[in-house]
């Protein structure tokens, strides 16, 4: 089939290299000339593992070409929209003024047709209603359909989540009328129902909803057991035992219940802001309030490690402290609300001398903190540091080895803000360790985690 995809941002970009490896003929569009000339020249404009490969696989295939030009998109069946819907520089809520700028410019140049429909998809984050007014405007546009088909993709695992998704999800104007858009999207998606994706056919609102929900929920998860974890801090116990064996509950799951710093990134902070500005519009803002906390939960986590820091330091004017991590997580460059990004800002502010170090983040890093504040390779990073803060898991700092990374720094001092050293090992070998949700060892007393725990399998 023909098909364009309009914004190709993260989202859109995957998207529109995995319609070509379905076998699709695929133009993606996008306003940033600099982005659609990286893309033609095989360039991914971001991080993200296999996507590269899946892009130069669709060029040379010749079913994928990217442009700037709205015209050379009149041709298409099938027009997903893949725009960024980012919060309100004045407010919780999304601003759609891309969405409704590309559905204007789309209209301008689609052809009026009397047979088969063109369809125009939806896959942006939007709040529940956004669809049908859009519907009311591209819909007058003879021949033309709108649906919402939300994607669930995570950064890091966005090829792999395209091809294989765990559902796809169909909101059209009606789910109780028969509507032939929704077997023009089968035709699109044939490759993924064949091999047995479930696909979910409902209102606009619903589709709408599945998307801002989940997200909700997951934040929801992840400040639950920050929350436990201010209470593991407060009363000696070790948060990485509770999530462990809360997790074994089938009903609850280990996924996203791993206590730290917290949630960031260019979704999940939005996305529950954007849910509850949305819930307040249709008088319902009481029934998501608890949202309120868990955004307060996530900013409290960041705080709390600038406090542990004076714990371990003293006065952080002018000590060395050295960041692990500027992604909002691993195997990601992007850096849009990150965690790690704003505790550093943060121990700046406190008057540390802080340096950042990121296998992949470090443009983003030095635009938000200065370049002189930015230093490549771990190694060098750590050079001289009083204190060493790992806010971001990637696996290079996941497999340090305490030991060789003592005779690196100034003074063995080590927050772990994503509880992924074993805090046993590292004071061991001579350092005073804190992570986030477990109780300092009492000096001269074994640590809690000297002492495993019965019952818990290795
Ligand atoms: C998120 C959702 O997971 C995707 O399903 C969704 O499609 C996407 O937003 C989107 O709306 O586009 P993503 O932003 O890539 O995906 O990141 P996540 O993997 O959800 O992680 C978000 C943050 O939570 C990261 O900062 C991560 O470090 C943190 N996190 C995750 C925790 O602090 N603890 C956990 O247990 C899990």
């Amino acid at each position: 089939m023909k098909i364009s995809v309009i914004g190709i941002g993260y989202l859109g970009a995957v998207h529109a290299a995995s319609m070509a490896e379905l076998g699709h003929d695929v133009i993606g569009l996008d306003v940033d000339p600099a982005r659609v000339a990286a893309l033609q020249a095989g360039r991914a404009p971001f991080h993200e593992p296999g996507f590269e490969e899946l892009l130069r696989r669709g060029l040379a295939s010749g079913r994928l070409r990217f442009t700037t030009d709205y015209e050379e998109l009149a041709h298409a069946d099938v027009h997903f929209l893949g725009l960024g819907t980012p919060q309100q520089a004045d407010g919780f809520g999304a601003d759609l003024s891309h969405l409704r700028s590309a559905i204007a410019s789309l209209a301008a140049v689609l052809p009026a047709r009397d047979g088969a429909a063109t369809l125009v998809v939806g896959k942006s984050t939007v709040p529940a209603g956004t669809s049908r007014s859009l519907a009311a405007t591209i819909e007058q546009v003879a021949g033309v359909r709108l649906m919402w088909n939300p994607e669930f993709l995570r950064e890091g695992f966005a090829v792999q989540d395209t091809l294989t998704p765990d559902r796809l999800v169909y909101g059209v104007p009606d789910p109780d009328v028969e509507d032939d858009r929704v077997a023009l999207l089968d035709a699109v998606y044939a490759p993924l129902l064949e091999h047995g994706v479930t696909r979910l056919v409902m209102g606009y609102e619903a589709a709408e909803l599945v998307k801002v929900s989940a997200n909700a929920f997951l934040a929801t998860k992840i400040s639950f057991i920050n929350a436990v974890a201010e209470m593991c801090e407060a009363t000696g116990a070790d948060v990485t035992d509770v999530s462990r064996a809360l997790g074994m509950d089938d009903r609850i799951g280990h996924k996203f219940l791993r206590a730290g710093v917290g949630y960031g990134g260019g979704c999940l902070p939005k996305d529950l802001r954007a849910f509850l500005a949305s819930a307040e519009e249709h008088g319902v803002g009481e029934a998501v309030g608890f949202l309120h906390e868990v955004d307060a939960v996530n900013q409290r986590r960041r705080a709390r490690v600038v406090t542990l820091a004076a714990e371990m330091l003293g006065d952080l004017a002018g000590r060395r402290i050295t960041v692990l991590g500027a992604a909002f997580k691993p195997d990601s460059d992007d850096v849009r609300e990150s965690p790690a990004l704003d505790v550093a800002a943060r121990l700046l502010e406190a008057g540390a001398d802080v340096r950042v170090t990121d296998p992949e983040a470090l443009a983003g890093a030095a635009r938000r903190l200065g370049p002189e504040r930015v230093v490549a390779g771990t190694e060098d990073a750590l050079a001289g540091a009083d204190l060493v803060v790992l806010l971001t898991e990637w696996r290079e700092y996941r497999d340090l080895d305490p030991a060789t990374t003592r005779r690196l720094v100034d003074m063995p001092r080590m927050i772990d803000g994503r509880n992924v050293l074993d805090p046993r090992q590292w004071r061991e070998a001579g350092w005073e360790i804190r992570s986030l949700g477990r109780a300092a060892a009492p000096r001269g007393v074994p640590s809690p985690e000297a002492t495993p725990s019965v019952l818990v399998p290795a």
